[in-house]
Order: structure tokens, then sequence, then C-alpha cells
């Protein structure tokens, strides 16, 4: 017995990315629509070997479907996750629009999967930010060892964070670099983002900060611990698919590097590949279309009591959002609906 899926923004990026995923992982799905705004009205998506036609959100009647992935962003959310929600059918949703709701869960299964239990608040649970959601998989472990007291992270993030539009601009961009007469000025982006990189991602706050990076460090308080402290800089990079972030942590007690290294082999979720040589790390382009959150570059911080500084990488459109929402999907049928 399986459930009825609806995928909400099943054209977008993270959208295809759900179906992609729910049908690699054979989740248990009786029936599933495809739902994005009337623009795609009839328009195709697949889901492993079939053709879905999607329907309008704005019709949709959630009644009697046990849940709903969301990848619409915050505007669209607002107006249908509660409708969802009401008619009794659980969201799951991409978008930062609950995350900070008390009353929400945040969550990232392999982090704090007992969160779970709070869905019943509002029928809601949230996923986290595409770059909190791979920085708390490393973490986790190793606070649950040493304790960290503090995390630098500075981020490199790839364009699909912004959506199609954002991987529209990088590629016309691009291509115009070498055809002068087809300039292309940014759109989407705050500066040309082919062949450069750019220190701004979503608004600024008022003590000079971005959204992006307070996101990961109220984020990160929620699904881990409060009392982390974390200062970040988020970066757009030209950069199709997958995130990378260096991230130094400061812990209560000494973690030795190896120690460090053996945890993250043995963690959920994570792949270690660190090896002290050409090539021995992951760089972005090779995490595309995996699970995985991938950690190379382990090695101690000599310059603080007990620090280590370690190199993370993952397919944003996967951890960082589709696979988490589905791997939440899994949490709430095995755990609350009980019957995939
Ligand atoms: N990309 C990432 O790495 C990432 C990571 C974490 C979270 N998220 C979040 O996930 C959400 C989706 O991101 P994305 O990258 O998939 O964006 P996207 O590629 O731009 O796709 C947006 C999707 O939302 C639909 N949509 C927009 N407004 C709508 C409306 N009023 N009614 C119905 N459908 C509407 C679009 O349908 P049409 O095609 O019909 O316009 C499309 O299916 C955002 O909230 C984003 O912040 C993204």
């Amino acid at each position: 017995m399986g459930y009825k899926v609806a995928i909400v923004g099943a054209t977008g990026n993270v959208g295809h990315e759900m179906l992609n995923i729910l049908a690699e992982r054979q989740f248990p799905v009786d029936e599933i629509v495809a739902l994005a705004s009337r623009r795609s009205l009839g328009s195709e998506v697949s889901f492993g070997d079939t053709t879905l036609t999607t329907k309008d959100l704005d019709t949709f009647d959630f009644a009697g479907w046990d849940m709903a992935l969301f990848a619409v962003g915050s505007e669209a959310t607002k107006i249908y996750a509660p409708k969802a929600a009401a008619a009794g059918c659980l969201v799951i949703d991409n978008s930062s629009l609950y995350r900070y709701d008390p009353q929400i869960p945040l969550i990232v299964p392999e982090v704090n999967p007992e969160a779970i239990a709070d869905y019943k608040n509002k029928m809601i649970i949230a996923n986290p930010n595409c770059s909190t959601a791979q920085m708390v998989v490393a973490l986790k472990p190793l606070h649950d060892r040493a304790r960290i007291k503090r995390v630098v992270v500075s981020t490199y993030q790839s364009v699909s964070g912004g959506g199609k539009e954002a991987i529209d601009e990088l590629w016309d961009q691009t291509k115009s670099i070498y055809n002068p007469t087809d300039s292309k000025p940014p759109k989407k982006f705050t500066k040309q983002i082919a062949f450069n990189v750019i220190p701004h991602i979503d608004v600024f706050m008022e003590d000079g900060s971005t959204k992006e990076e307070w996101k990961m460090v109220v984020e990160t308080k929620k699904i881990i611990d409060p009392s982390i402290k974390v200062t970040a800089t988020c970066v757009r990079v030209p950069v199709f698919v997958g995130h990378s972030e260096s991230v130094n942590i400061e812990f209560e007690d000494f973690l030795d590097e190896d120690e460090a290294r053996d945890i993250l082999r043995e963690a959920p979720g994570v792949m270690v590949i660190d090896k002290r040589e050409d090539g021995g790390y992951v760089s972005p382009i090779e995490c595309v279309g995996d699970f995985a959150t991938f950690i190379s570059r382990i090695r101690q911080d000599s310059t603080v009591e007990n620090g280590l500084n370690l190199w993370c990488v993952s397919d944003n459109l996967r951890k960082g959002a589709a696979l988490n929402a589905v791997q939440i999907a899994e949490l709430y049928g095995r755990e609350i609906l009980k019957k995939g």
C-alpha cells in the first residue's frame, strides 16, 4: 500500500528532482499529481517511466491526498500550503516561509528525525536552506563527539539555487562573453555571474549580513543546538549545480583529524573522499545527481585550541532540497502513517 503524493512546483528545478528521487528510491506511491502555475497547465514532466501532465495548483483539491511536496517559493506557498494542510494533507515545504516558526519542525532526517512528532501542530514540515542542509549533516556527528562552540563557514553556491531563470542567466551570459554583440546584462543576479563570483545571496539585513547568511545561523541552531555560534559568508559562483562550503569548526573538546574522518565515514548521508594528493577531494561537478554530502580536506586548525577545517560539497537540488524533502516523506510514512 502506498501514498497519494502531490508535487507542487513540478515544472521547476526542485520539482523535477523530487519526481526523479521519488522514482529512484521507489517511494511507495499509489497516485501522484504534478502541479504548477496555470502557465504550465498541460505541460509534461517525467516520473520514472511514466509521463505526468501538469495540473493547475490554483484549482487543485488536496482532500484525500497524504502529502504534498512544495517547491514554489514563499509567495505561492503562503497561499496554497495552508489550504493543503487544512485538507489534512501533510505539507513538506522547500521555501523559507515556515522554517523559523517555532511550531513547525525544520527537519534534516539524518540529524533531527525526532522533530517529526511536531508535524501535527500545523500539518506542515519545513525543509532547510540548501547550504544549511549539507552543513548540518556533517556537523551533527562531530558535535555529538566533541561539542561544537563556533562555526565559520564560507559558501560557494551554484546558480541552480536561484531557480530556472538563474541557470539560464549563467548559460546565456557565458555564451555572450564569446559574442560581444549579444550582451546579456544581469537580471536575476546583481552583477555578471559568468566568469565572476558574487558575495551576495538574498536581501541585506540590518547588521550587514545577507538573509542567506542569517538563514545558516538560525537554521543550524534550530536543527542541531541553539548554543552553536555560526558566522557565514555566502557567495554565488558560476557553477550550475552543487554547493561547496569551507567550514572551520571550534570544539569544546579536542577532536583529532583522524578521529573526525572516522566519525564522518560512519555518519549517515556522508561520504568522505579525503586523500592528500592531486584530485583527492570532491568538487561540485562530481556531486551532481548523488545523494551524499561529500567531505574532503579534513585537517586540524592549529590557530585555535580545538579547531578543525573541512570542505563540504553536495548537490543543492538534492540534499539541499528535493532529496531532503523525500527523506522527510519517507520518515513521515515510516513513523506516522506506517503504511509504506
Ligand atoms: N534550488 C535550490 O537549490 C533550492 C534549495 C532549497 C530550497 N529551494 C526552494 O524551492 C523552491 C523552488 O525552487 P526552484 O529552484 O525549483 O525554482 P524554479 O525552478 O524557479 O521553479 C519554481 C516552480 O514553482 C512554480 N510556481 C511559481 N509560482 C507559482 C504559483 N503562483 N502557482 C503555482 N506554481 C508556481 C513554477 O511553476 P511554473 O513553471 O508554472 O511557473 C515552478 O514549477 C523555492 O522556494 C526555493 O527557494 C530551492
